[in-house]
Formats: structure tokens, C-alpha cells, sequence
């Protein structure tokens, strides 16, 4: 009786490992997938693809602000970050490379996670999942984002805070955890300039009367890089005029000040970025920017916008530049707004 209970205990082994456990097809390991394209991803990164496919890495290459501005990419050298090659192709901190196929992708999945050796980068080994992911430090790192975003500066910007010792850095900002849960991974969403909750974190405004002047002082109390930072072509506006019972009215602004980076040709526009705090002392850096001016009497308000590209119209209809192109439905929006009695 027992003899009998062992072998079928034995036969049911057999067919356990049989049957259950699907075969091994042979002792050599199964060829490794090739990544061509972010599309694979989707597969088993469905939350990640969301986020990414909302981001700006996803639309850099049919952001129509980039297609205008590149002349519909005919100026060869946008291509490079626009529609890279992996990052740790070229190696963490260097400069892209364009790619040739599937430019529509924008900034993907493999521009950043893409190994030479054909792997996937990631934070953990797990040789079990289907994509193999390795850790690999560097993808973690500030460095990781210079090579497509110190074109501007922001990360010397970054480096030359406070910051650069203590922290918050670029993931902790543009990447924060889900749900701010560790255990659930970073966000892709690499929230910017286009997102005006953020935008309206980075900078105070406040304006007071002294004697017949109103003192206007700006400040950039996001203190990670300058405001705003990396694209030359953004750029912050203070206006003032007559305080408004309904501040949804447009016109009858006057300009104060432009907080801008300008581009190269511009040799007779002065760069005003509003930078961080620095943590060497450097003549001249200050996070806080003070205005006078002199309105007349009566209440008057003052505001603070914000513009993706400097030459689109101002809220008084204004454009900055006629030959400039414009785009009404992206005009500049509001940062702050600060009425003084
Ligand atoms: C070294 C990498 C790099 C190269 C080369 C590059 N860009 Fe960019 N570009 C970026 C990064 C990074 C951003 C995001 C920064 C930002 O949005 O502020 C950006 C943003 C932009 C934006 C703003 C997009 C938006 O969403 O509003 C425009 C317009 C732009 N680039 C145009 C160009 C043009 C035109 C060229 C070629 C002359 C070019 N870029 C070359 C990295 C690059
Ligand atoms: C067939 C399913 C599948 C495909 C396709 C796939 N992955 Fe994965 N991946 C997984 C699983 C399962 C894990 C491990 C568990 C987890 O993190 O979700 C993983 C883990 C990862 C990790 C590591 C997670 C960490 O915490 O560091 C990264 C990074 C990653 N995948 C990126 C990619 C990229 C990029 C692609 C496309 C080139 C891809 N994966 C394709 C299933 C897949
Ligand atoms: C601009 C670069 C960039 C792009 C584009 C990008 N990733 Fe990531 N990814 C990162 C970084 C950086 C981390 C986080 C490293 C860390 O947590 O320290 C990360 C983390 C991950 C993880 C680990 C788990 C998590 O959710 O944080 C997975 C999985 C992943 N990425 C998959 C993808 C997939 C799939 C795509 C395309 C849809 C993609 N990534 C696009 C840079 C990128
Ligand atoms: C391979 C190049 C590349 C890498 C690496 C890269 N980016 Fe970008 N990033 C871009 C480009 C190009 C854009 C501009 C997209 C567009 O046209 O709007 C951009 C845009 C952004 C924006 C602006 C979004 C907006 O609202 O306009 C943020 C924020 C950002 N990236 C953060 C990061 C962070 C943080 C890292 C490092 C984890 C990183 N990026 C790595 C190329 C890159
Ligand atoms: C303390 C939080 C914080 C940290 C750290 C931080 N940023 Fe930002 N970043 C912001 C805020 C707030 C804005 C919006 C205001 C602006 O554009 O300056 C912003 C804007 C940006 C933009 C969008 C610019 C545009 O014109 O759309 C890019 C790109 C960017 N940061 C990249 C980086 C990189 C790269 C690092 C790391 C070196 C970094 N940031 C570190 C808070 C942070």
C-alpha cells in the first residue's frame, strides 16, 4: 500500500513537472528580444507609457513650436534631442546623437533606457522579467539629464546651488514618485514650463507703494535653476496698469520688465534670468529682483506672465515682434497677480 501511495506521489511529480511546469525548450537561454521601438514597452508598461505619451519627450518631435523654429527640422543639428539615439549610447552626460528611424517617438523609452548591449537600464537586476532590466546608477543621476538639457545650463545652473549638496535634485522635481510612494515608481510626466502650477511654484511677486513709487520685487524661490530656465526661448513678463474690478479684462498694461535669456543672434538684448541662489558668492546672483516706478494716482495692479516663446502677443494684443510668429492660443499666461490700494 505504501509502495503504491510512492509511486503515484511519484507519478504525480512526474506529471507535475511535466504538464504544470511548461518545458524548458533546451539548456541555451531564449534569444533576447530586440527593442526597436517604445511600442514594445507599451505591452507591460501600460502606466508608464501614459504618462510618457502626455509628456513633451513624446511630442518633441511634432511640437509644432520645434517644426517652426527648425524649419521643419531642415536645420540638421535639432534633430540630435529632438529624436536622439539612446543617452548610453553615447554615454551619460554626452551630447546625442540624431537617429535615423522613427523620429515621430521623440525623446522614448530607449533614448533613455536603451543599453549598448541591447539590455534595458532600470534601478533593479531582475534577470526573471521579460525585459531583463539591469541597475544601472547613472540613469539616476543629474549627469543623465545633461546631455539633452545643459544645452542651457540648467544643470550648471543646478550644480552652482545649494542644492547640488543638500538635494531636492531633477527626479525628486520632474520625476516625484507616484503617489509619493517609493514602492511605486517615478512619474514620466517631466511636468515644465507647460504646466503653470509649476510654473507658479518657482517664483513670488509682490509690489508695495513708497511714497509716490510702487517697489516690485520678484524672486525665485524655487531655487534650483534659473527662472525660467533651459529653453532660450521662454520668457516672464511684469506689466502694470490701473486696478480693474474684473481682472478678466484685457489691455491698458504697460511693460516693466522682460526676465529672459535671449538667443545667440540677440547680441543687444542683455540676458535677465531670474537665477537661483548660488552657493559661492557671485557678484551679481540673486535670486530677487527689485522695480521701481512711478504709476500716478489711484489703485493700480500688477501681474506677472509667462510665455512658451518670447514673440508670442502680450495680453494687451501687442506682439513683440511682427515677423515673429504667434500663436494666439498660446499667447502668455498668468503667474501671479498682485493689486496695490
Ligand atoms: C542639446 C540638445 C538640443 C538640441 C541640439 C536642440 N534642442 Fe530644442 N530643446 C532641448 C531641450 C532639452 C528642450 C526642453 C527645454 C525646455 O522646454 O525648456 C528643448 C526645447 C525646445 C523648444 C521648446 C519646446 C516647447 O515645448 O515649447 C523649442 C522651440 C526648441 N527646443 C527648438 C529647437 C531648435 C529649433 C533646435 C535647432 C536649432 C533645437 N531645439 C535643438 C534640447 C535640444
Ligand atoms: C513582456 C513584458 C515586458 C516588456 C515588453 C518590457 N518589460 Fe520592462 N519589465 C517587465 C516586468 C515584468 C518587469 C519587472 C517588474 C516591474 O518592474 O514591473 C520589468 C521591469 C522593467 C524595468 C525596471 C524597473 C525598476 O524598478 O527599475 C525597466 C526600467 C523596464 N522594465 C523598462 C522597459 C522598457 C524600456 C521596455 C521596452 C524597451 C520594456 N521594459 C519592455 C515586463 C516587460
Ligand atoms: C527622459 C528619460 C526617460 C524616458 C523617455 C523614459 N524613462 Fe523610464 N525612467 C527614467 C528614469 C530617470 C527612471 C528612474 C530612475 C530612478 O528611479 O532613480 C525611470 C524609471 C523607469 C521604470 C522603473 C519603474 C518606475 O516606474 O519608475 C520603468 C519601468 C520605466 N522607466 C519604463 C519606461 C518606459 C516603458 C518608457 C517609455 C514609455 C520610459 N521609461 C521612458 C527615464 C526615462
Ligand atoms: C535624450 C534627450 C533628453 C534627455 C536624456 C532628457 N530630456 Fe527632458 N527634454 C528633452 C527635449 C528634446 C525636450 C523638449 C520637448 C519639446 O519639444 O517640448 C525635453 C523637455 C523636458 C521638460 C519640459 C517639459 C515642458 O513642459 O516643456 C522637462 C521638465 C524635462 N525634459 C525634464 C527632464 C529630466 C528631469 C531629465 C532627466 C531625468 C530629462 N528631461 C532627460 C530631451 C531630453
Ligand atoms: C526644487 C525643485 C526643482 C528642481 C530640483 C529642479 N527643477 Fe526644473 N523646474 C522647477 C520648476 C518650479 C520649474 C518651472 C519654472 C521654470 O521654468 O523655471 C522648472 C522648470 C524646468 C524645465 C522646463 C523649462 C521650460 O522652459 O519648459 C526643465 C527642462 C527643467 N526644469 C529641468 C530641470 C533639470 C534638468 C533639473 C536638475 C538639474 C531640475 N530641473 C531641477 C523645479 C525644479
Amino acid at each position: 500500500m505504501k509502495k503504491l501511495l510512492g509511486l503515484l506521489v511519484l507519478g504525480l511529480a512526474v506529471w507535475f513537472m511535466t504538464e504544470l511546469v511548461p518545458p524548458q525548450p533546451n539548456a541555451t537561454p531564449s534569444t533576447p528580444v530586440k527593442w526597436t521601438s517604445s511600442q514594445q514597452c507599451k505591452e507591460c508598461h501600460q502606466e508608464v507609457f501614459a504618462e510618457w505619451e502626455d509628456s513633451w519627450h513624446a511630442k518633441s518631435w511634432i511640437d509644432e513650436d520645434v517644426i517652426v523654429q527648425s524649419d521643419n527640422f531642415s536645420n540638421k543639428v535639432c534633430i540630435d534631442c529632438h529624436a536622439p539615439r539612446g543617452v548610453f549610447e553615447t554615454g551619460v552626460g554626452n551630447r546625442v546623437l540624431p537617429r535615423s528611424s522613427r523620429r515621430a517617438e521623440g525623446v522614448d523609452c530607449l533614448a533613455c533606457h536603451l543599453l549598448p548591449n541591447g539590455g534595458v537600464a532600470g534601478t533593479i537586476n531582475m534577470p526573471s522579467a521579460p525585459c531583463k532590466p539591469e541597475a544601472i546608477l547613472d540613469l539616476s543621476r543629474v549627469s543623465f539629464c545633461a546631455g539633452c538639457h545643459d544645452q542651457h545650463k540648467t544643470v550648471t545652473q543646478w550644480r552652482e546651488t545649494p542644492m547640488a549638496d543638500t538635494g531636492p535634485d531633477c527626479l525628486d522635481c520632474h520625476m516625484p514618485f507616484r503617489d509619493g510612494n517609493p514602492n511605486r515608481g517615478r512619474h514620466h510626466g517631466m511636468a515644465g514650463g507647460h504646466d503653470m502650477t509649476l510654473v507658479r511654484s518657482a517664483v513670488t511677486l509682490e509690489a508695495e507703494r513708497e511714497g509716490p513709487d510702487i517697489l516690485v520685487t520678484v524672486e525665485n524661490i524655487m531655487g534650483a535653476h534659473a527662472f525660467p530656465t533651459d529653453e532660450r526661448s521662454r520668457a516672464a513678463d511684469i506689466f502694470w496698469r490701473p486696478a480693474q474690478e474684473d481682472a478678466a479684462v484685457r489691455g491698458g498694461w504697460t511693460h516693466l520688465h522682460r526676465i529672459r535669456d535671449p538667443y545667440r543672434m540677440e547680441v543687444d538684448i542683455p540676458s535677465t534670468l531670474l537665477h537661483a541662489l548660488a552657493s559661492q558668492d557671485k557678484t551679481g546672483v540673486s535670486p530677487r529682483r527689485t522695480l521701481r516706478f512711478t504709476p500716478g494716482g489711484g489703485p493700480i495692479e500688477v501681474a506677472l506672465f509667462y510665455k512658451l516663446a518670447p514673440y508670442y502677443r502680450d495680453p494687451d494684443g501687442t506682439v513683440w515682434k511682427t515677423e515673429e510668429v504667434t500663436d494666439p492660443l498660446m499667447d502668455s499666461s498668468l503667474v501671479h497677480r498682485v493689486v496695490v490700494p
